[in-house]
């Protein structure tokens, strides 16, 4: 389940998946099975500032999308869409904004009753024990 559903596209479990993700191994050891309910099938209910999206047009006309890292008084740090670092000039950018939904797409449609269960089960058994 958790495979198939590329939770490790942005999710990092016991020393495997992305890097930027957030990690799931001892998410139940945080969250609840109603949390763990919440978080897959309304992601966006509760989302942290560091996961907001930023996005932006450039004077040139390109629009940018990605999570901010960092910021200083002449430039932006973000990891874009495709995952990598890139450094954008204030001066460049025509607009800019910040979309507090969660990048991670709700699973309410994806899964049936029975897959969602499951895998909430699952996630409730993450304690962050030895790797
Ligand atoms: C497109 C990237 C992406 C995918 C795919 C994804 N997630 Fe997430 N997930 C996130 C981000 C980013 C957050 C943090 C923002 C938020 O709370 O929604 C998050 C939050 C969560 C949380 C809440 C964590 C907390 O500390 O509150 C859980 C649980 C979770 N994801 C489980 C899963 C599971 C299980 C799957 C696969 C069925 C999955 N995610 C797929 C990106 C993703």
């Amino acid at each position: 389940m958790f495979q198939s559903n590329r939770c490790l596209n942005c999710h990092w479990l016991n020393g495997a998946g992305a890097a930027r993700g957030l990690d799931l191994s001892a998410i139940g050891s945080r969250l609840n099975a109603t949390d763990l309910l919440v978080a897959l099938n309304d992601p966006s209910a509760d989302v942290a500032p560091e996961y907001w999206t930023w996005q932006a047009t450039t004077k040139a006309g390109t629009t940018l999308r990605g999570q901010r890292l960092n910021e200083d008084t002449f430039s932006l740090q973000i990891i874009d869409q495709t995952g990598h670092l890139r450094s954008v000039a204030k001066a460049d950018l025509r607009s800019q904004s910040l979309d507090h939904r969660s990048p991670m797409p709700s699973f309410r449609e994806k899964l049936t009753d029975a897959q969602r269960n499951d895998l909430v089960a699952y996630l409730s058994t993450l304690q962050g024990a030895a790797q």
